[in-house]
């Protein structure tokens, strides 16, 4: 965020990655969302990414993490924030840079899916005049619950609890899916494939940083 003062959060949800040392605005379009914001999070108001309701440059930055996937469309809504905003900063995931072995051994519906709807990271540049791309890498323990963050735990994939803060599973039936990865942490096939990354602290998984103005 550099030293942006005024911070238009995009799809902020329940606000898990909004900035406490600014004066935010957040914009999320779910009422459940915004129900489940914490008391003394940022104002928010109801609308979507495809209108912005604020005058032109009317903030310092403009940020997106992980939602731009979600909006019906992705350039109408990047367009409104780099209206809205001096620069934006999205956080966004790349399937074809994403060293999953979730999706590509377990879930590949999921790979499929989330081709479709993620676009490349290159592909802002079409909109935006400066891009800059950062890798985000994952570390093993991460404590934000999203679709790869388990990459190093395994067996959290089997917890209900879990699965159901993903929005990936609420899509497909996971239960071939987990009942191959049993097998295979039980008889040690997992281990001999993907027993290498225990060694690593973080990962690569296709998580991209986009610094745009
Ligand atoms: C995966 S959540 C991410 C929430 C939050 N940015 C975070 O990282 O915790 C995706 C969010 O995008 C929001 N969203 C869906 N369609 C949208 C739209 N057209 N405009 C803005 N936000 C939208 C959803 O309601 C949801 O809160």
């Amino acid at each position: 965020m550099g030293n942006a003062r005024r911070v238009l959060n995009v799809g902020a949800g329940t606000g898990s990655y909004e900035p406490t040392d600014r004066a935010v605005i957040a914009v999320e379009p779910s009422e459940i969302m915004i129900h489940q914001r914490a008391n003394g999070s940022a104002p928010v108001v109801c609308a979507s990414a495809m209108a912005l309701p604020f005058p032109d440059k009317s903030f310092d930055a403009a940020l997106a993490p992980l939602t731009v996937h979600h909006w019906p469309d992705q350039t109408r809504g990047l367009r409104e924030m780099a209206r809205v905003a001096k620069y934006c900063v999205m956080l966004t995931y790349e399937p074809s840079s994403s060293a999953s072995w979730l999706t590509s051994d377990y879930f590949p519906e999921i790979a499929v899916h989330d081709r479709a709807i993620f676009s490349p990271a290159e592909s802002y540049r079409n909109i935006f005049t400066r891009v800059e791309i950062r890798a985000v890498p994952i570390p093993h323990d991460c404590s934000d619950g999203f679709l790869e963050a388990y990459w190093r735990r395994p067996e959290t994939y089997f917890d209900p609890g879990a699965r159901s803060a993903i929005s990936s599973f609420a899509r497909f039936d996971a239960g071939s899916g987990l009942a191959q990865l049993r097998r295979d942490l039980d008889d040690g096939t997992w281990l001999s494939r993907h027993g290498h990354l225990l060694e690593k602290t973080e990962l690569d998984l296709g998580y991209r940083l986009v610094i745009a103005s």
